[in-house]
């Protein structure tokens, strides 16, 4: 395949960015990483170089865009737990909102005019009524949530001033690992639901606690809206495209427009896995929606965006061999037999 461009991609030795590394080289893009390796791991960065070097480091930012003729970006690197920023706002606001007005001074400094922006389902905050549309008011709850709402708004601002074009791309719930096995979920600490369920189920942490059971959902567990890693991936390539194409700023939700409750998940894990997840009821945590589930057409139509994997047992059934955990088979009809 002929080699398109070279992209920079902040953030690539993490969860995302590395499966959208993989992603970009797949259809025939240089990924070439910038990342401090704070929470990032230089063993998932596969596919193109690594620049070890912070994103708030404009100066080795411009170098890198310029030693490796980069045309566009994609800014994953930044802090993103919700309940962190509850506690740390100004690291956030630091590292999230500097981070990207940093990448955005090396991209005017050098010419480089098209973002791909890793934004999230938290700038909606906790809106009421069904599936969230783009133009649902974005008021976020959480300073995470906030900081991503600020960069946002920097890169329209940036749009409008100087030609600047973006995607932003408003992530559900992340999850799964790529279906190859050359990439897994490796946070450290761990908050995340699905990784803490099949460490759980795997007996390598103790009972997953369930986070409010009180919540005004369908068994009063909170519902998220998950997206499996790989198909985000391919929506950041679709968003390359597009910008490179000539496509206007945008702002789109990625999900797979399904919800799915904390109770269902734990359900699936044991119809794919055939092991029940040990659990306990625990009271909710400070922060959290109760429920969240993206209207994805908006994606569709613009970028011709379709998940492929997002179902959450073939999520799970991805997943979970990182966990040490089989997948059970699945007969032609989506049962699942136990191995
Ligand atoms: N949960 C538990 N127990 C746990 C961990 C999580 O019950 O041990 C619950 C949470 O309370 C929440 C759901 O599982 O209801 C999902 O929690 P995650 O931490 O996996 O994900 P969040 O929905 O909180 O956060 C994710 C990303 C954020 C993003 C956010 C948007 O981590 O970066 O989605 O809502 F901003």
């Amino acid at each position: 395949m002929p080699r398109r461009f070279a992209i920079l991609v902040t953030g690539g030795a993490g969860f995302i960015g590395s499966h959208a590394c993989k992603a970009l080289h797949q259809a025939g893009y240089l990924p070439v990483t910038v990342d401090n390796l704070t929470t990032g791991h230089a063993d998932a960065v596969k596919w193109g170089p690594l620049v070890h070097a912070d994103v708030r480091n404009a100066a080795a930012l411009k170098d890198a865009i310029k030693n490796h003729g980069i045309k566009a970006v994609m800014h994953f690197a930044a802090s993103a737990y919700v309940g962190e920023s509850m506690a740390r706002p100004a690291f956030y606001y630091d590292n999230n909102a500097g981070g990207m007005i940093s990448l955005i001074n090396a991209c005017l400094d050098t010419g480089v005019d098209k973002v791909v922006f890793s934004s999230s389902c938290a700038t909606y905050g906790s809106p009421e009524g069904g599936p969230i549309r783009e133009d649902t008011p974005q008021a976020p709850i959480n300073p995470y949530g906030r900081s991503k709402l600020m960069c946002e708004e920097m890169l329209h601002d940036c749009s409008a001033a100087h030609g600047l074009r973006f995607a932003a791309l408003r992530y559900f719930n992340a999850a799964g690992a790529d279906p190859e096995g050359d990439l897994s979920e490796r946070h450290d600490p761990e908050t995340h639901l699905l990784p803490l369920a099949l460490q759980a189920t795997s007996g390598r942490r103790g009972p997953l606690q369930v986070f409010g059971t009180d919540y005004p959902t369908r068994d009063g567990s909170c519902e998220r809206d998950y997206i499996h890693v790989s198909d985000l991936a391919r929506g950041h390539v679709l968003a390359a495209d597009y910008l490179a194409e000539g496509g206007a700023s945008t702002a789109l939700n990625l999900g797979s427009g399904t919800g799915h409750t904390i109770f269902e998940v734990l359900e699936t894990i044991r119809s794919v896995t055939g092991k029940t997840v040990p659990h306990d009821l625990a009271p909710r945590r400070a922060g959290d929606p109760p429920s969240l589930t993206a209207d994805p057409r908006l994606a569709q139509q613009t970028l011709g965006f379709r998940t492929e994997r997002s179902r959450l047992d073939q999520i799970i059934r991805d997943a979970a061999p990182s966990f040490g955990l089989a997948a059970a088979r699945e007969d032609r009809h989506g049962r699942h037999a136990a191995e």
